[in-house]
């Protein structure tokens, strides 16, 4: 057994000098400071312990194009996106991208992440492999696409499905992935409610309501379709686990149905913001029922940290006309265990409760920063939270364990 002795924020609690033991990759306490005299305890006073992050929306491919601002979304895909995810037909490339994607995420203290993977097979498989070293609790599928989109992307449907076998075989953490509506016929929808069919518990992620011109693109090829989540609706399986990005732009009607499903939304602030796809109707979701949880976007958001994100998600809402007030213990609980119920982990991660799996990040801001001074002044313990979720960034992530397992440390010198 292991204990680590530091301050905690845990989702919906705090204990200013906690401590945190860890048996067999469990939490097995986090609770006050006490003496456990059989276990090793490791002094982090001075830092922070936090439950790791969870990051429900994700593209693996887009790494290298993080930054390019200016654009519209269906602009941005052509001129940016697609083109860089055309790339990931090359496999030494591709594997280049997974290894650095995923220290990307685990460097920020994302220890869970529905990532979408790449429209190439070898590419989604080398982002699998990659997670797995590094110890990544990594959720991805191969990318669905039949029209719409520059011809080196697209698959037959037929062939997205033979393909889809293997990988689920050989990677139960299995999502299935069309890109969107836009780029998925309804032949391909059809592959997608095959195999959510034939492996009950598999997982299901794709955008929906993002921007206006999208949207009207949507009903103007699925005329059958009340509304955009009318598309997907028709081909969901009970079972599955669905994760939907955006939602920017929903009507009443499906808010409703979207709660009644119980899907889930993935919020991605800085992807909204940069794209200019609007403001997500945060309280609307909340009065409508509807989960949600936060996704990074990278390429289209500005990086892979959660906790930045959760500012992000703060900042818009304080701008909105009727924007909620987000608190930092909103912040937490969006930023972790909102996303382990949106991908229905709740039970494993998340949060930093006995019986869990020991997920955990440990934050410190680097000596003499502007959050290390900003710390010394607190008066209380949210107010340092606050500071955290404002200032923080991968610099202030000293280091991650996934299962107990340390799977990052940083050295303790860089100043910013
Ligand atoms: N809709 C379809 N593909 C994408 C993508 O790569 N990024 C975003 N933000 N929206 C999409
Ligand atoms: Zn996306």
């Amino acid at each position: 057994m292991e204990v680590l002795r530091a301050p905690i924020f845990d989702v919906h609690r705090t204990f200013s000098d906690g401590a945190l033991a860890i048996d067999a990759g469990r939490i097995v306490y986090c609770g006050d400071y006490k003496p456990f005299p059989d276990a090793k305890t490791i002094d982090l006073r001075g830092g922070f312990l936090l439950p790791g992050f969870v990051d429900a929306h994700v593209h693996f491919p887009q790494l290298r194009i993080i930054g390019r601002l200016g654009r519209s979304l269906l602009d941005w895909l052509d001129r940016f996106a697609l083109p860089e995810e055309a790339r990931m037909a090359d496999i030494s490339y591709a594997t280049e991208i997974a290894r650095d994607f995923v220290h990307a995420l685990v460097s920020n203290g994302t220890t869970t992440a529905l990532i979408f993977g790449a429209h190439f097979v070898p590419a989604t498989v080398a982002l699998f492999e990659a997670a797995e070293r590094t110890g990544l609790r990594a959720i991805s599928g191969f990318v669905f696409s039949d029209r719409a989109l520059p011809p080196e992307l697209l698959q037959k449907p037929e062939d997205a499905y033979r393909a889809s076998k293997l990988l689920i075989k050989k990677f139960p953490r299995y999502a299935i992935t069309p890109r969107f509506a836009v780029s998925a016929s309804e032949a391909m929808l059809e592959v997608c409610q095959t195999l959510a069919r034939e492996h009950p518990g598999l997982w299901f992620q794709t955008h929906i309501n993002e921007q206006p011109g999208e949207i009207q693109d949507v009903a103007r090829r699925f005329g059958w379709a009340q509304d955009y989540f009318g598309v997907y609706e028709r081909f969901l399986q009970n079972e599955a686990r669905v994760v939907l990005a955006h939602n920017v732009h929903p009507r009443e009607a499906e808010l409703e149905r979207m709660a009644a499903r119980g899907v889930s939304i993935a919020h991605c602030p800085s992807s909204n913001a940069s794209l200019g796809s609007g403001i997500f109707p945060m309280r609307r979701h909340l009065d409508a029922g509807v989960r949600f949880a936060l996704g990074t976007d990278v390429g289209a958001g500005s990086g892979a940290s959660v906790m930045r994100e959760a500012f992000a998600a703060y900042l818009m809402q304080r701008v909105a006309a009727d924007g909620v007030r987000m608190d930092a213990g909103e912040m937490l609980y969006r930023a972790t265990l909102a996303g382990a119920e949106a991908l229905g982990l709740e039970t494993e991660t998340g949060s930093l409760e006995a019986g869990k799996s020991a997920d955990i990040v440990y934050l410190r801001a680097p000596e003499g920063s502007v959050l290390a001074g900003a710390l010394k002044r607190v008066e209380d313990p949210t107010q340092a939270l606050e500071a955290l979720f404002t200032m923080a960034s991968a610099e202030s992530v000293r280091e991650v364990r996934m299962a107990g397992e340390v799977v990052f440390s940083r050295k303790p010198d860089s100043r910013m």
